[in-house]
C-alpha cells in the first residue's frame, strides 16, 4: 500500500509529538513520528491534522491557596479529600476528554450522539474546575466582608446582613443535593445576584463570579453528614474578602 492510498483510511491515531505539548494527530496509523519527521513540507500538510490548542489536554490542578487546618469548622481532612478527589479527578478528566475531542476531529464517520456525549463531558468537567479554583480561591480569610465587594454587596442588597441571608438561603435551598451558590456580577444587566446552580454546567449567562460556594454533598458530609446549613456557617466565617475585591477589580479591568 502506497503512503497516498494509506492516508485514505483516514484512520485515527494519535502519536507523540517530539516534545510538543500538544498531540498530533496523523490520518493513517501507519504512518509514525519518525517518518512525519521524514516527509517533505507538502507531505505534512496532507498527513498531519494540524494540533487543537483548544484540546490539548494539559491542565494541571492549582495548589490549595491556604493552610487547610487552619480553616474554622471545615476539617483538613475534607478538604484535602475535596481537592485530591473531586476537584483534582476533575482535572484530569477534562484531560480524558480534550484528548479524546482532538483524537475524534478527523473520525468523519462518527455519529453525532456520541460526540454529543463527550461535547457533555467538556462542559460538565470544564465547569467543575474553574468553579472549584474560584471555590478554593475564595476560603481561608476571617469571613470579614470589605472594600469594593461589601460595597457592591450594600448597593444592591440594602446591607451585609440582607445580602448574607439571602446568599445562605440560596446555599440551603441546594443542601442534600448539588450545585454552586454564586455572587456574580452579570457582564450583561449590570446587576450583582446571589446565583443558583444546581450543577456544573448550570450558570447566569455572563455572571462574572466574585464569591462561588460549593454545595455538592462531598463539600461538607464528611463534617456535617446531612447539616448543610451548619457547613454555609462555616464557610462563610472563612471566606477570603481580600481575595472577592481582587475580582472585583479584575471584573472592572476586563470590563
Ligand atoms: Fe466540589
Amino acid at each position: 500500500m502506497d503512503r497516498v492510498s494509506r492516508r485514505k483510511l483516514m484512520k485515527m491515531v494519535a502519536v507523540a509529538g517530539s516534545g510538543a505539548a500538544l498531540t498530533t494527530l496523523v490520518k493513517t496509523e501507519q504512518v509514525n513520528a519518525e517518518e512525519i519527521a521524514r516527509m517533505t513540507t507538502e507531505e505534512q500538510a496532507a498527513t498531519v491534522i494540524p494540533a487543537a490548542r483548544a484540546f490539548g489536554g494539559q491542565h494541571s490542578p492549582k495548589p490549595l491557596p491556604f493552610d487547610p487546618t487552619k480553616l474554622k469548622g471545615i476539617s483538613e481532612k475534607l478538604i484535602k479529600s475535596h481537592w485530591e478527589n473531586n476537584y483534582s479527578g476533575a482535572v484530569k478528566a477534562l484531560n480524558v476528554v480534550e484528548q479524546r475531542l482532538a483524537a475524534m476531529l478527523g473520525e468523519k464517520d462518527l455519529p453525532p450522539y456520541i460526540y454529543g456525549d463527550v461535547k457533555r463531558e467538556e462542559l460538565v468537567r470544564t465547569g467543575s474546575v474553574v468553579l472549584h479554583e474560584y471555590y478554593f480561591a475564595n476560603l481561608g480569610g476571617d469571613g470579614k466582608a470589605s472594600g469594593k465587594a461589601l460595597d457592591f454587596i450594600k448597593q444592591w442588597f440594602g446591607s451585609y446582613e440582607q445580602w448574607e441571608a439571602e446568599f445562605k438561603k440560596t446555599a440551603n435551598a441546594l443542601g442534600g443535593g448539588s450545585g454552586w451558590t454564586i455572587l456574580s456580577y452579570n457582564l450583561h444587566t449590570g446587576e450583582v445576584h446571589n446565583y443558583w446552580a444546581w450543577d456544573h454546567m448550570h450558570n447566569a449567562p455572563m455572571g462574572y463570579p466574585l464569591l462561588v460556594l460549593d454545595m455538592y454533598e462531598h463539600a461538607y458530609h464528611m463534617d456535617y453528614g446531612a447539616a448543610a446549613a451548619k457547613y454555609v456557617d462555616a464557610f462563610m466565617q472563612n471566606v477570603n474578602w481580600d481575595e472577592v475585591n481582587r475580582r472585583v477589580e479584575e471584573m472592572r479591568l476586563r470590563k
